[in-house]
């Protein structure tokens, strides 16, 4: 491959970070203008993969925020800690404390989820950009819920046809520990949603589970234990190996996710006085369907 004095390939290199999910693509440089044709391949592979991880980024808030304008439309959180004179851009960090219990570290989405499942119209896509990773720990993991849905018995995918859930910020269930989060009023803001627990993706027109157990208080017209049970047995299914990628940080990264098709967690083994700090943007999306 020809490369440019800077070392940076002439040509920008996509490859596959996992066999199911995730893409990473190195040669781009988010400082500049993409070239012609560019950002819809940048939209296509992640459409296709799930995960897009644009590496090697050496960006600030504005060209983040320009950058992920071309994806869709950021989403404004007054309340959560963001980056000065930059709304949009919010930050995750090692040092965010909890600020509605003990005031211990807050590892902000630590069991599986997708992002805002309790809003009406939950967002389409997340963007952390990776500012200061750790060198041990701190992966985020992703589980791909279209091809979770896919291996599903017919049987079971019969039974899941039409069914809907109740998503919340905080569901009335045992074993679900308590709302940990860097926004004070998050409850309030809050009221619950009703989705589908399979939704058809907008773009793709691929079906795919829609579920994220800490938020889903139960299935609408089913007893509350066999709704917990049915939600339990779909994340367990999910989040098996075969379905998950593990997304090991580089300072740098700046990775995009789709919230329509995947769950993923955050990982808070990193050492105690490790810096982790992202900055976030999330885009809004629409009604789950
Ligand atoms: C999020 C999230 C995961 C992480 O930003 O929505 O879940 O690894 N983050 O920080
Ligand atoms: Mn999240």
């Amino acid at each position: 491959m020809s490369s440019t004095l800077t070392g940076r390939p002439a040509t920008p290199v996509f490859s596959d970070l996992s066999p199911r999910l995730g893409v990473a693509v190195e040669g781009i440089d988010l400082r500049g203008t993409l070239a012609p044709g560019m950002f819809a391949r940048l939209r296509q592979a992640l459409l296709d993969r799930q995960v897009l991880c644009i590496r090697g980024q050496d960006i600030g808030p504005a060209e983040f925020l320009a950058t992920m304008r071309m994806f869709g439309e950021p989403e404004i959180r007054p309340y959560i800690p963001h980056v000065e004179g930059f709304p949009e851009v919010t930050t995750i960090s090692s040092g965010d404390r909890d600020t509605q219990g003990d005031g211990g570290r807050l590892v902000v989405g630590a069991t599986w989820h997708t992002d805002d499942s309790f809003r009406s119209a939950p967002s389409a896509l997340t963007a952390l950009y990776g500012v200061e990773v750790p060198e041990v720990g701190g992966d985020t993991e992703f589980a791909n819920l279209y091809d979770a849905y896919d291996a599903l018995p017919e049987a079971t995918k019969h039974r899941l046809a039409g069914l809907k859930a109740v998503h919340m910020m905080k569901p009335d269930r045992e074993g679900i520990g308590r709302v940990r989060s860097l926004a004070p009023d998050v409850r309030a803001a809050a009221v619950p949603s009703v989705h589908p627990v399979v939704r058809t993706h907008p773009d793709t027109g691929r079906r795919s589970l829609y579920i994220s157990r800490n938020r889903m208080d139960g299935i609408v017209g089913m007893d509350r234990a066999e709704g917990h049970r049915l939600i339990d047995e779909l994340t367990a299914h999910a989040i098996q190996p075969r379905f998950v990628y593990r997304h090991k940080w580089r300072k740098g990264d700046l990775t995009i996710w789709d919230n329509r098709c995947l769950i993923h967690k955050a990982n808070g083994d990193y050492p105690e006085g490790m810096r982790r700090f992202m900055r976030r943007i999330i885009l809004l999306g629409d009604v789950p369907v």
